[in-house]
C-alpha cells in the first residue's frame, strides 16, 4: 500500500486518484462542518463551488427540505440559511434537510476529489474512523488537503497525519509514505496532545479567531469525537 498526501488540491490531476481510496481534508471548517451535518442527521450534502450553482441546484428540491449553507472568506453568504460554521448544523436544524454548500476551498477540493476509487470526507473528529476505513480497503490512499488560497494549511496536514497515523496502526504490512505524508505525521504525533497550541497562530485560525469563530475551531480540533465516515459519490455526500 502507498500513501501520498497532496498539501493543496492545485496540482491533483485526474490520473493521481486513478483506482486509489481519497480522503479530502479541509479541516477549518468545510470538511468538519459536512461530518458534523450528517452526525446530526441530515439526509446527504451536496458540495458546489459556485455561489450561483448551490442557489440553482436549490430550485430543483422542495422548499421545505433543503438548506443553502456555505462562506466566502469565512463570512455567511448573503440570503443563505447558514454559514459554515459546525455549530449550526445541530440536528434540531439539519435533520432530514438536504445542505446544499459552497465553501471558498473546501467543496471545491470535494469536487476534485471524485475521480478516485471511492472519496470519503476526513478531518481531526473522524480521524481513526477514516483512516481505519482506508485500511479495511488496503488500496492505495490519497489524502488531498484543501488548503487555503492556493497554498498549504497547517491545520489540514495536521489532520492528514493524524489519519495516516492511524491507518498505520491497523495495517502491519511495509507501507510506502510519500515524503509529505511523512512530515504530517510526524508533525500530527509531535503535537497530538495540544493541537490547540501547535495551530492558534496558524493562518487560518487567525483569519477565524478575527471574525470571531474560535468556538468552531475548538469543535473542529476535537480528535476522534465520531465513528461518521462522509461518503463521496455522484455528487453527493452521505453517511457510510
Ligand atoms: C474553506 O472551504 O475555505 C473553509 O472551509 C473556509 C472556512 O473556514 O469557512
Amino acid at each position: 500500500m502507498k500513501i501520498e498526501v497532496y498539501g493543496t488540491q492545485n496540482s491533483v490531476t485526474e490520473k493521481d486518484l486513478k483506482d486509489k481510496t481519497v480522503i479530502v481534508v479541509d479541516v477549518l471548517r468545510a470538511t468538519s462542518t459536512i461530518i458534523t451535518a450528517l452526525e446530526n442527521g441530515c439526509k446527504e450534502v451536496i458540495p458546489v463551488a459556485e455561489i450561483d450553482e448551490a442557489v440553482s441546484i436549490t430550485r430543483t428540491i422542495d422548499n421545505d427540505t433543503f438548506l443553502l449553507g456555505g462562506e466566502r472568506n469565512a463570512v455567511k453568504i448573503e440570503g443563505f440559511h447558514l454559514s459554515n460554521s459546525p455549530l449550526e448544523y445541530s440536528q434540531e436544524v439539519v435533520k432530514g434537510r438536504t445542505v446544499v454548500i459552497t465553501t471558498t476551498n473546501g467543496t471545491r477540493a470535494i469536487k476534485k476529489a471524485g475521480n478516485g476509487a471511492r472519496t470519503y470526507i476526513g478531518g481531526f473528529r473522524n480521524a481513526s474512523a477514516v483512516g481505519a476505513k482506508a485500511a479495511e480497503e488496503g488500496d492505495d490512499l490519497v489524502i488531498i488537503c484543501a488548503g487555503t488560497g492556493g497554498k498549504f494549511s497547517t491545520d489540514d496536514i495536521l489532520t492528514a497525519g493524524a489519519i495516516i497515523s492511524k491507518l498505520l496502526e491497523l495495517r502491519t504490512e511495509a507501507i510506502q509514505i510519500d515524503d509529505l505524508g511523512q512530515v504530517c505525521k510526524f508533525l500530527y504525533e509531535y503535537h497530538k496532545d495540544d493541537l490547540w497550541e501547535a495551530l492558534k497562530d496558524t493562518h487560518h485560525c487567525k483569519v477565524l479567531m478575527q471574525n470571531g469563530f474560535e468556538e468552531d475551531i475548538r469543535f473542529c480540533f476535537s480528535l476522534d469525537a465520531t465513528d461518521v465516515v462522509p461518503f463521496y459519490r455522484d455528487g453527493v455526500i452521505r453517511k457510510l
